[in-house]
């Protein structure tokens, strides 16, 4: 029997194609798919920097250009730095070509508006990877909310908390520079939750915002220093369609609090998780009928159908790479023709609505 593969051209080989690329190998076994999903080619314009990688793959390290130039190649996926976005995804999508792109899709929302625009005229099928949407916490609220499990939904508490930068002594990265990054702390970090927000709830309103810049200079490797022009902090009360009050927090500081919480109170319980853990979504009611509303709520088709795109719970990977391999899962069954939960995927379109909002919640000076 021989299966079709999917063959994947990965743009860039840093941190995340790392994730990217774990993901796409453990797919075929966790998961029995009608294809096999491949690591087909490397671009970079840095072939040095990337060719050991491409040795330990066995793997070509091509151009954008050569790459795109070759029909066997089926889909592509960038992850390179965010300056890149536009450019080499806007280069896929003129194509025609299938898109899997890293969030943010834009440095601004001007950026990100262009490319989901291009997206929107593109044939083939798109995907940020705002993975989130694809924890079993968020799968399992999705399902409880549109049941009306916690009645009417009056407060929601959504972050995601890292420490990486408390330490000032780490030197400046592309990651602190709005020229390369486009934003700090709320579009690296805090454009996960915002997109949750929307997805769950609706597209909000935005009431209050601060955010802040506790470490304005660090060492820039060459003997000075350099500035940091973006956020280390920033905090959002939104309001959504439904009438709900909700905060949205993101921070690099937050050192030994590593987390994302993930709290919805309603008029009849709630809904709490921490989404960088592989931890069941805790839902209490206030009548303690939780078993009758999560049965409700079990029978939600939409919901099994996200759940199989995840490793089962013995052959989980962690929950950051388990979140990247489902929306990897999803975007290359949408690649194959198959779509098993239209209308999860996040688009261009959804990143774009949510990056606007970030940089409207945290905007960048100058
Ligand atoms: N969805 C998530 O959970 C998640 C998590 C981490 C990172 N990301 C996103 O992934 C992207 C990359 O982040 P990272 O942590 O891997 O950063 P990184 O700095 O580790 O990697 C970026 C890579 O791009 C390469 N690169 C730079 N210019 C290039 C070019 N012109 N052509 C090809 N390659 C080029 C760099 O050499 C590097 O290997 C960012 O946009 C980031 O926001 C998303």
């Amino acid at each position: 029997m021989t299966i079709p593969h999917v063959r994947i051209c990965i743009v860039g080989f840093g941190s995340i194609a790392r994730t990217h690329a774990c993901a796409l190998a453990a797919l075929p076994v966790v998961r029995d798919l009608p294809f096999r999903p491949l690591l087909a080619a490397i671009v970079s314009d840095r072939p040095a920097a990337v060719a050991r990688d491409a040795a330990a793959l066995g793997v070509p390290v091509l151009t954008l250009a050569e790459a795109l130039a070759d029909p066997e190649l089926t889909a592509f996926d960038v992850t390179t730095r965010n300056a890149q976005h536009l450019a080499q995804a806007g280069a896929v999508l003129r194509a025609g070509r299938p898109l899997y792109v890293e969030k943010p899709i834009g440095r601004t929302p001007a950026e990100a508006a262009e490319l989901a625009q291009l997206a929107a005229a593109s044939p083939a099928p798109t995907h940020v990877g705002l993975v989130m949407r694809y924890h079993p916490a968020v799968i399992e609220a999705r399902a409880l909310l549109r049941v009306g499990g916690i009645g009417e939904v009056r407060q929601v508490r959504f972050g995601l908390f890292h420490g990486s930068y408390l330490d000032p002594a780490r030197p400046i990265s592309w990651r602190l520079q709005a020229a390369e990054a486009g934003g700090g702390a709320m579009l690296d970090l805090g454009l996960h939750v915002v997109d949750l927000v929307c997805f769950l709830l609706g597209e909000p309103e935005l009431l209050a915002a601060r955010h802040a810049t506790f470490v304005p200079r660090r060492p820039d490797g060459l003997g000075g220093t350099r500035e940091v022009d973006v956020d280390d902090w920033a905090w959002a009360e939104l309001r959504v369609p439904g009438g709900a009050h909700v905060t949205v927090e993101a921070s690099r500081i937050a050192f030994g609090a590593e987390g994302a919480p993930f709290e919805l109170y309603g008029t009849e319980g709630s809904l709490v998780a921490n989404l960088e853990r592989v931890a069941p979504l805790r839902f209490t009611r206030f009548d303690g009928a939780e078993a009758t509303w999560r049965k409700r709520a079990g029978a939600d088709p939409e919901a099994h159908a996200v759940a199989a795109l995840l490793p089962p719970s013995r052959l989980t990977l962690g929950s950051f790479v388990d979140s990247h391999l489902a929306s990897l899962h999803h975007f290359v069954l949408r690649v194959a023709g198959i779509d098993p939960v239209p209308g999860w995927a996040p688009t261009p379109h959804d990143a774009a609505i949510a990056e606007a909002l970030v940089a409207a919640i945290a905007p960048i000076s100058g």
